[in-house]
C-alpha cells in the first residue's frame, strides 16, 4: 500500500514586501538580493491577526476539501516548523484546534527546510502499516518575527519570508502510484551553522567550541530567559554561515536526488517535474545544470516568496499542479537541505 497526495493548498500572506522596502531599513539593494538570491518579493504576516497555526489553518482547509473530505475525516497531523506560535506546546495542536478536531493525534517535526520531506515520509509509513488513512502534513512559517530587520541581519533577512502549504496523504491501492520512495538524512555536526540559539537550553559556555557560533566567549548569552545583555548585543536572531550552508547544499541536493532515483531504479531523465526546497535560485541553477533538466522541469518560485523553510516544497508543488504543470503519471521529485544540517528527497507518481 502506498500513500498518495489526495489533496494539496498553500496560502501565504497578503502582505508583499519587495527588496526595495528592505532597503529603507538596512544596507542592502535590490540589485544584490536579486543577483545572490532570485528573490524580488516575499509575503510577511500581519502580526496582529495571524500566526504559524492560522497561516497552516488555510493551506490545510484548501488540501482538505481537495481531497473531498471535512476536516473530522483527518486522522493524524504532522506540522513541520521552525517558527512555532509557543515555545510550547507545538503548533500541530492549535492548528487541529483551528480545524476543529477533537483527539487525533498532532505530531511537531523540527527539520526545518526538510520538513515536509520527513512529514510525508512520517505520514508515508503510518498508511503502510494501516495505522491512519487521512493524514494532514503541513509545512508552515512566519519568519518574519524573528528576523534581525538591521543591517546586521542582512544576509538571513533578505532570504525568509511566510507562508503555509499543506498536503492530505492517503492509501491507495495502486503500487505505482504515490510516494515511492523517500530519503532523510541529518549530520549534526553542523548544527550551528544555521541555528536560532535563544531562547534555549545551552548555556553560551557549552557552545564554547562549536562551529558557527557568534557568541563564543559569552556563556551569558545562552539561555531559556532573555536577558537585557542578550538584546543589547543582539544574541536573539537566527544565525547563518551562509557560503558554509551554500557549499553543503549543492552537494547534497543532488545526493538525495540520486538516491531517490536508484531507489526507483529510475534516472534523473525520468523525472517530470523537480520541486527543490526554495533556499536560493543560485542553489537551484546548479542542480539543475548539473542533471541536464530544462526549464520546464524544474519549478521556481523564490521569486516571489523568498524561501519559507518548511512551507517552501508544498507551496511549489501546490503552485505547479495548479498551473497544470504536474499531470497525472508525471514522475515528481521533491529535493531539501537545510539547517542541521538535514537533507532528503521524495519520488512521487501523480
Ligand atoms: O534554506 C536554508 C538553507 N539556506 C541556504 O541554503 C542559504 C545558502 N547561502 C546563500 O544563499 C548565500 O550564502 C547568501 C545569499 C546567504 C549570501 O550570498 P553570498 O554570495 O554567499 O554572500 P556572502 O555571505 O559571502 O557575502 C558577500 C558580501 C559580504 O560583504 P563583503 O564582506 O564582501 O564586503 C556581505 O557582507 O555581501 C555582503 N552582504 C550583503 N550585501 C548587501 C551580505 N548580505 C547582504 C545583503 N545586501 N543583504
Amino acid at each position: 500500500m502506498n500513500a498518495r497526495i489526495a489533496g494539496i493548498g498553500y496560502y501565504v500572506p497578503e502582505r508583499i514586501v519587495t527588496n526595495e522596502e528592505l532597503t529603507k531599513v538596512m544596507d542592502t539593494t535590490n540589485e544584490w538580493i536579486v543577483e545572490r538570491t532570485g528573490i524580488e518579493e516575499r509575503r510577511y504576516v500581519d502580526k496582529h491577526k495571524e500566526t504559524t497555526s492560522t497561516l497552516a489553518a488555510e493551506a490545510a482547509k484548501i488540501a482538505i476539501e481537495r481531497a473531498g473530505l471535512t476536516p473530522e475525516d483527518i486522522d493524524f497531523i504532522v506540522f513541520a516548523t521552525l517558527s512555532p506560535d509557543y515555545y510550547f506546546p507545538g503548533s500541530g495542536v492549535l492548528l487541529q484546534r483551528h480545524l476543529g478536531i477533537k483527539g487525533i493525534g498532532c505530531l511537531d517535526i523540527r527539520t526545518q527546510c526538510t520538513g515536509f520531506i520527513y512529514g510525508i515520509s512520517i505520514a508515508d509509513q503510518y498508511i503502510k502499516t494501516g495505522m491512519y488513512k487521512n493524514i494532514l502534513v503541513v509545512g508552515a512559517e512566519v519568519h518574519s518575527a524573528g528576523l534581525d530587520f538591521t543591517t546586521r541581519g542582512r544576509n538571513v533577512t533578505v532570504i525568509f519570508g511566510d507562508g503555509a502549504g499543506a498536503a492530505v496523504l492517503q492509501p491507495t491501492e495502486d503500487e505505482t502510484k504515490g510516494i515511492l520512495t523517500t530519503n532523510l538524512h541529518a549530520d549534526g555536526e553542523y548544527a550551528e551553522h544555521l541555528a536560532f540559539y535563544n531562547p534555549g537550553t545551552h548555556g553560551g559556555a557549552f557552545l564554547k567550541d562549536q562551529g558557527g557560533l557568534e557568541f563564543p566567549d559569552e556563556p551569558d548569552l545562552g539561555g531559556m530567559h532573555l536577558t537585557q545583555e542578550m538584546l543589547d548585543k543582539e544574541a536573539i536572531y537566527p544565525h547563518m554561515n551562509g557560503r558554509y550552508v551554500f557549499k553543503h547544499a549543492v552537494e547534497k541536493f543532488p545526493a538525495a536526488i540520486e538516491e531517490a532515483c536508484e531507489a526507483v531504479g529510475c534516472t534523473a531523465d525520468d523525472i517530470n517535474m523537480l520541486i527543490p526546497h526554495q533556499a536560493n535560485l543560485r542553489i537551484t541553477q546548479m542542480i539543475q545544470l548539473k542533471f541536464g533538466f530544462e526549464d520546464e522541469r524544474v519549478y521556481n518560485n523564490i521569486q516571489k516568496y523568498g524561501n519559507t523553510t518548511a512551507a517552501s516544497i508544498p507551496i511549489a508543488l501546490c503552485e505547479a499542479w495548479e498551473k497544470g504543470l504536474i499531470k497525472e503519471g508525471d514522475l515528481v521529485c521533491l529535493a531539501a537541505f537545510g539547517s542541521g544540517f538535514t537533507w532528503g528527497a521524495a519520488m512521487i507518481r501523480w
